[in-house]
């Protein structure tokens, strides 16, 4: 403790090595923390330590915090091209070390270097698309007849953001994105288990030209460095990612605290339903992303399929198979579409309801059990004769692990899909384009895939209905969130005009 450097030499399995940074990155600087506390970095892959990092608590998050709001001065009143410039250069760099980011993140994270990729090119993308947005956030003209002149500005915000460990550098760029193209600044936690592709992101931050204080990144735990973010009474705004039990309670402490605005992309259950006359190889592919990508570590997993009887049999026939195929293991692998779950503790607890769905009598149809040897993998794993009253079809698993429902009519398909507390996504398939609409009408969710799944595009906006939270992510209306409204008016003299 208090000896470990402030960069460190990582080598990574595949025989990539690197220099990972340590410290807390305030003003464009990795710094200590006041009392120079650290904690371990495990891979999931390997089970081994990879470094340590300095952990931020409530005094270092009080300098990081008064850091954003020096920086928000000038930042929030820069040209919008100035900020395209650093957003442009931003996603060129995370281009340029694609390779390198993604191997750090599976490292970390223990996701497969094909889905570490993936989110890597997305995360490129999403920020070219913040870019574009730099020079369209404008205010309106309000016309209140001859008397006033009325206008209003987006003002951008100071704000907090809290970050899971499921999509490290992904969820880091749909916070830091919308930050930087609106002229806010921030102070973001990345998730103690997955700390090291944000500081590392911190390092390109100050290659693209960022000035210092706009963003600052912190490592450190929920309870401390996260909490203290929460209540903080000079943060604008907090937006979190992660479970609906932390949501609730940042959401009090922001109430309690100075009432800053609040975004929250939590939890799901979502449905992915089949209907008969559905393209049954397309659907199989898309159940398989929708529950298998990222080893089921998504807040939008298609954890429930819906089939309908006339296909059930050969649908299942054709999953298992399919599912039976997927390569789990070693993530380094190119091969390897499933990696390890994020840590120890999630895998026992995605292991404790895989056991709850046999003791409850649904039927392993494939999988169920951890997989042999090093590394915190669970074999994907489907389970057929699902009712309704199981804790595996109603709870968020948050792992490889799908429940497969029978149903008859579309009216029961809806009925079930909507019996959750959750909203947050849902797929559709089905070869009539009426159906899919009609049904999409019917389900409440924020996202609904029809013929695809876990199907992305910077445009388009993401979050949930009910206890999956609340604002919207992506899109255009991520600029909203990002930016309070300002309304000035204007009271005109105008008796020496003729
Ligand atoms: P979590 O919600 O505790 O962690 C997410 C983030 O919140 C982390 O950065 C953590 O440090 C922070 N955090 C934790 N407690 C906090 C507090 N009191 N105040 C402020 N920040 C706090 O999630 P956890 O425990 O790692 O995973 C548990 C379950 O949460 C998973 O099994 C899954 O069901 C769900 N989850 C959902 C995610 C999503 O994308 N919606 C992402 C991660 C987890
Ligand atoms: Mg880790």
């Amino acid at each position: 403790m208090g000896d470990l450097p402030l960069e460190v030499k990582v080598d990574i399995p595949n025989g990539k090595s690197y220099t990972q940074p340590t410290g807390l990155f305030i003003n464009n600087e990795f710094v200590y923390p006041k009392d120079k506390k650290t904690f371990e970095v495990v891979s999931p892959s390997t089970e081994e330590v990879i470094t340590s990092v300095y952990e931020a608590k409530g005094e270092d998050i009080d300098i990081a915090v008064d850091a954003a709001i020096e920086a928000y001065k000038s930042w929030s009143i820069s040209a919008p091209e100035t900020r395209q410039k650093v957003l442009l250069k931003l996603a060129d760099l995370v281009d340029e070390n694609a390779d390198l980011l993604a191997s750090i993140e599976t490292f970390d994270n223990g996701k497969s270097l094909q889905n570490s990729k993936g989110d890597i090119a997305l995360t490129a993308a999403y920020f070219r698309s913040c870019a574009g947005w730099c020079d369209k956030i404008t205010g309106n003209v309000i016309n209140t007849g001859g008397s006033h002149f009325n206008y209003t500005q987006r003002v951008p915000v100071v704000c907090g953001q809290i970050i899971p460990w499921n999509f490290p550098i992904l969820m880091l760029s749909w916070k830091l994105g919308p930050v930087l193209a609106t002229g806010s600044t921030s102070v973001l936690k990345s998730a103690e288990q997955t700390p090291l592709s944000a500081l590392y992101m911190a390092k390109l931050l100050v290659e693209a030209g960022m000035p210092k204080g706009v963003v600052n990144v912190v490592s450190g735990f929920g309870k401390i460095a996260g909490a203290a973010i929460s209540a903080h009474m000079k943060l604008d705004k907090v937006a979190f990612t992660g479970s609906t039990l932390v949501g609730k309670t940042i959401m009090k402490a922001a109430a309690d605290s100075n009432l800053k605005k609040v975004t929250l992309e939590l939890g799901g259950k979502s449905p992915n339903i089949v209907f008969d006359d559905a393209k049954i190889d397309a659907a199989v592919q898309h159940i398989i992303a929708g529950i298998f990508y990222n080893s089921g570590e998504v807040c939008c997993a298609g954890s429930r399929v819906l089939i309908q009887s006339g296909i059930y049999d050969k649908v299942v026939e054709t999953l298992k198979k399919a599912v039976e195929d997927i390569k789990v293991g070693d993530p380094f692998n190119p091969e390897t579409f499933m990696g390890a779950q994020v840590s120890e503790v999630q895998m026992s607890k995605i292991l404790q309801y895989i056991e709850s769905g046999k003791e409850q009598g649904a039927k392993v149809i494939t999988g169920g059990k951890r997989s042999e040897g090093k590394g915190y993998f669970v074999q994907p794993t489907v389970f057929g004769d699902v009712k309704g009253h199981m804790k595996i079809a109603k709870e968020e698993i948050f792992g490889p692990v799908v429940t497969l429902i029978k149903f008859d009519t579309v009216d029961e398909a809806i009925e079930i899909a909507n019996s959750t507390e959750y909203g947050l996504a849902a797929g559709i398939h089905s070869t009539d384009i009426n159906k899919c609409i009609g049904v999409a009408n019917r389900i409440n969710a924020g996202t609904i895939w029809v013929n695809t799944y876990n199907d992305f595009h910077p445009m388009v906006p993401f979050g949930g209905f009910h206890s999956s939270g609340i604002g919207r992510e992506m899109g255009e209306e991520v600029y909203h969130e990002y930016t309070q409204t300002k309304a000035v008016r204007i009271k005109l003299d105008t008796t020496g005009f003729k």
